[in-house]
């Protein structure tokens, strides 16, 4: 499975099975999250066989179940965008790998020890990975003219808003627009909600890997 057939693979799965992820896996996962970490100087961390978090009732009315595996996303203040923007890269390689995940912002519960948060640093949010029994189903969407601006847009331009609309959003609510502003530059825009900014890097990865980076520029 490559980045794009990801994109179309994934969905947000919160019920995992007992299977134990293989350790060529997990090695994989560690040096594609130090990789993440390098280039978006970040402190990611995986945390492994960790059921604490998840095994509260919030998680319960979340509809979280058998969680015993995620990713801490932690890194430095007011980095909302590009912890989404490298958050989604983990996720779509989570996906290539045969992994279920979903994007936690609320219902699971802090546990110290289990990652480092250095000071000047916060943890976003976490999501949840596994193996699971079920692939989770497609998202109600928004139309593209929703999210869009553009006169006779190019196709790549189209198929990045297709992967955009496909991206996970907290409480799906796709709060997110692209706009043609030259042949070749977009910007990607938010409206004002909780998580929005996440959102937007997430969006803005999907757009990226569907549209083809060779094709565009986001413009500042
Ligand atoms: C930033 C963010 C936070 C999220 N937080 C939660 C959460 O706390 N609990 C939950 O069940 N799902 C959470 N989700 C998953 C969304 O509900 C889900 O992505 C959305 O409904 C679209 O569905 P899909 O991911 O299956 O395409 C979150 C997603 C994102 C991007």
């Amino acid at each position: 499975m490559n980045e794009k057939e990801a994109i179309l693979h994934r969905h947000s799965v919160r019920a995992y099975s007992g299977r134990k992820i293989e350790e060529e896996k997990l090695n994989d996962l560690r040096a594609f999250t130090a990789c993440i970490n390098r280039e978006g100087n970040l402190s990611f961390q995986l945390v492994l066989d960790e059921e604490k978090a998840f095994s509260s009732l919030t998680a319960h009315y979340g509809r979280f179940r058998g969680v015993r595996n995620y990713i801490a996303l932690v890194a430095g203040k007011d980095r909302d965008e590009d912890v989404g923007y490298y958050g989604e890269k983990l996720v779509l390689h989570l996906t290539e790998l045969g992994l279920s995940s979903c994007w936690v912002a609320l219902t699971f519960k802090k546990i110290k020890d289990a990652y480092r948060v250095n000071s000047g640093e916060k943890l976003y949010l976490v999501v949840a990975f596994g193996y699971s029994d079920n692939t989770g189903s497609a998202h109600k969407s928004r139309a593209r003219e929703e999210v869009m601006s553009a006169q006779n847009p190019p196709a790549w331009f189209l198929d990045g808003i297709d992967a955009a609309l496909l991206a996970p959003t907290a409480m799906n609510q796709q709060k997110f627009r692209f706009s043609l502003t030259d042949s070749n530059k977009v910007k990607a825009e938010c409206s004002f909600a909780p998580y929005s900014r996440i959102d937007l890097g997430i969006a803005k990865y999907h757009f990226e890997v569907g549209a083809g980076k060779e094709n565009f520029t986001f413009a500042e």
